[in-house]
């Protein structure tokens, strides 16, 4: 067993909040947000949609609660949602756009969690009566399954125009936008203006111990905020959290790019190690996958042998790990992680 604290790599919602983050919650003016009276909360909601240049936007308990409520505003039960194959929608929020919207999932592929507008064109389906009726296309940037992979702005607008030619709204998953952003020196509105509504994590790189926020149109928003209160997303005293989100906007959005940088160097150094397989060049923000060869065993084998080193990932498949870099993890715990994944693979 390992003498010093864990490397905890498995995602970056480990992220523990800050001496300083937690005295600014400590400290947070509050009331009953139900009521919206909550000082703290409304703050964060006007900064988060100035920030993503929308008109409204409202906090909300998770990632996956703000792209629930985003889909059950524009969709009716029967409707199609146009997705990537390997969304978060549609593989970790519980089978949620069928559960609590009545819709199905038409899924695209393409690399690395990003698909084109031809293949958005061709999904959609044709408004005939035996269909589903295609109504909202979903775009993860960045996109988790796809390796933390960040879309194109240039993409995302040839998709909008499709979604324009027929009628479709579009939902950005922006649970790690930020990441995107800081990585691709493109402002959050340069994507986001393409998107009727928009979705954002604080619990996740930005190191919060809580919550999300939606933003759009403040119609849009309006709507959004009666689901909430149905989907069991009301709170009350919650400034408390938000405090930690509008802590974590104002000082952990830059310091994103220690977190790439990490990846980036946790990528090179697996990437020489024998028995395991990794596309460096495609890491592009904090999230990286990688395959071990079986004759040194499987995901989940290499991943109970780590843990002994200190060194936590997830085991993801049959011979795949992930490995995350966040605000809890230096550049020094990166170079013990590289010497415990040698050890391992010996
Ligand atoms: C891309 C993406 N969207 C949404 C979510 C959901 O966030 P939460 O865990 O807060 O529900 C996650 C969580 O990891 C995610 O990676």
């Amino acid at each position: 067993m390992a003498d010093t604290a864990p490397i905890d790599l498995r995602s970056d919602t480990v992220t523990k909040p800050s001496p300083a983050m937690r005295q600014a919650m400590a400290t947070a003016e509050v009331g009953d947000d139900v009521f919206g009276d909550d000082p703290t909360i409304n703050r964060l909601q006007e900064r988060v949609a100035s920030l993503l240049g929308k008109e409204a936007a409202l906090y909300v308990p998770s990632g996956s609660m703000a792209n629930q409520v985003s889909i059950r505003a524009q969709t009716q039960p029967g409707d199609e949602i146009i997705a990537h194959q390997d969304s978060h929608i549609y593989h970790y929020e519980a089978g949620a756009p069928a559960g609590l919207s009545g819709c199905s999932l038409r899924l695209l592929q393409g690399d690395r969690g990003i698909y084109d507008a031809d293949a958005v064109r061709a999904a959609v389906r044709p408004t005939d009566s035996h269909f589903a009726q295609s109504a909202l296309i979903v775009v993860e940037n960045t996109h988790n399954r796809g390796g933390g992979s960040i879309w194109s702005v240039e993409a995302i607008a040839a998709i909008r125009d499709v979604a324009n030619e027929h009628k479709l709204k579009m939902h950005l998953d922006g649970a790690r936008l930020m990441n995107a952003s800081v990585a691709s020196g493109r402002k959050p509105t340069e994507y986001t203006q393409y998107f009727d509504t928009v979705s954002m994590c604080f619990s996740k790189g930005l190191g919060a111990p809580v919550g999300s926020a939606v933003a759009g149109t403040a119609e849009t928003i309006r709507r959004i905020h009666r689901f909430r209160k149905m989907f069991g997303g009301g709170m009350r005293q919650a400034g408390i959290i938000a405090a930690g989100a509008l802590y974590a906007l104002e000082h952990n959005v830059e310091r994103l790019a220690d977190d790439h940088a990490n990846a980036k160097r946790l990528a090179a150094a697996l990437a020489e190690l024998p028995g395991i397989s990794i596309e460096p060049d495609t890491v592009e923000t904090n999230i990286l996958y990688f395959d071990v060869d079986p004759e040194r065993g499987t995901g989940q084998s290499v991943a109970e042998s780590l843990r002994e080193q200190g060194v936590w990932m997830l085991a993801i498949g049959p011979q795949r790990l992930r490995a995350v870099t966040h605000l809890d993890v230096s550049a020094e715990d990166i170079e013990r992680a590289i010497a415990a994944i040698g050890r391992v693979l010996k």
